[in-house]
């Protein structure tokens, strides 16, 4: 359904000296520099998946889906969507795919969501009665009755994402892609999102790539995801092969007496924890230990606490998705 192949980007910037002098040298003898934003990516995506779509900030994740989308150009390499390459016909290939960037709106400000659908609905060519069920559903799922007559500028963030995503969805694309649906939402309309993709995916078989920042997303809707970072691939696979390659971290959580501070701290050093395989917080009496169980056993940390201080409480447990996520990153892998 996707294909991405050893794709490319490179934006040239214009460097220039500080100060206004530095600004006119610019406009004369403009100094480029060369970034690369996306480095040699390639993955394929098979009808039907929802694929997590992640990485750092600046990782390249967002030029990757405006390649995909044809709003911009691979300085090389290729994507194929359907059979299509974006930038070659965007005219048709733009009602087979949905877009929504969840830091900008593509609807009318002005307008009450009414009018923009009717206006989507013209541009996209769908037919009276197809619409009016289509209306019918989105508005179902995304919950758009209270808020349907208000002009967009009037809306919640909330209200207007859920917009955006039904403007996306109006003309029954194959493929929706959704950059930071979720961004900056509340839990409850996280959930109505998370529901509403949930739902297209399974009636229709909309292949989505979505990318996020929000881990729970990724739990609730992604059996596989690809990671890059610097414009590179990181990691693809299913979320499950992610959790068992990387997930040897363990948090082990106990409550103690404050006196003894000198032997709570005293791990690191005792096993020689490198930093990334190691972590330690404090709450009051409180006390979380994050640790690599691959460099040391979990009975061995528990021996060794038992031994050392006295606790109470004492619980270890699989270090969640969200925490393997952030060592990944934080190595670059
Ligand atoms: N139009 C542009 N001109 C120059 N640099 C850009 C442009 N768009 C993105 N970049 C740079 O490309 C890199 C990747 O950006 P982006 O794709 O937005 O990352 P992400 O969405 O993963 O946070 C960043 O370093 C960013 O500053
Ligand atoms: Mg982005």
């Amino acid at each position: 359904m996707i294909y991405v192949e050893n794709l490319k980007k490179e934006f040239k910037k214009v460097i220039k000296d500080p100060g206004l002098k530095g600004s006119i040298k610019a406009l004369f003898h403009p100094k480029k520099e060369i970034i690369t934003a996306v480095d040699d990516i390639s993955f394929h995506v098979p009808k039907g998946e929802i694929l997590g779509f992640i990485g750092p900030n600046g990782a390249g994740k967002s030029t990757v889906i405006k390649m995909l989308t044809g709003i911009l150009t691979p300085t090389s390499g290729e994507c194929r969507i359907n059979g299509k390459i974006p930038q070659n016909d965007r005219q048709n290939y733009v009602k087979e795919i949905g877009v929504v960037f969840g830091q900008r709106t593509q609807l009318w400000w002005d307008l009450p969501l009414t009018e923009t659908y009717s206006v989507l609905k013209e541009i996209y060519e769908v037919e009276e009665s197809a619409f009016k069920k289509r209306m019918a559903f989105l508005n179902e799922v995304l919950e758009l009755d209270d808020f349907i007559k208000s002009p967009v500028r009037t809306l919640s963030l909330g209200q207007r994402m859920r917009a955006d995503i039904a403007a996306s969805l109006l003309h029954s694309p194959k493929v929706l892609f959704l950059d930071e649906p979720t961004i900056g939402l509340d839990v409850v309309v996280k959930d109505n999102i998370r529901n509403a993709i949930t739902k297209i995916n399974a009636e229709e078989n909309t292949t989505v790539i979505l990318t996020t920042h929000d881990i729970s997303d990724i739990e609730l809707l992604c059996k596989r995801i690809v990671m890059i970072d610097k414009g590179k691939n990181v990691f693809d696979g299913d979320l499950h092969e992610l959790k068992t390659k990387y997930g040897q971290m363990r948090e082990l959580t106990f409550e103690t007496d404050t006196r003894d501070v000198k032997n709570v701290l005293s791990y690191k050093e005792h096993f020689g924890f490198a930093d990334d395989d190691f972590s330690i917080e404090a709450d009051g009496s409180l006390v979380k230990i994050r640790f690599n169980s691959a460099v040391v056993p979990v009975s061995e940390m528990l021996s060794y606490t038992l031994q050392k201080i006295s606790v109470k409480d004492m619980s270890v447990k699989e270090a969640d998705i969200e925490e393997i996520i952030r060592r990944l990153y934080k190595q670059g892998v």
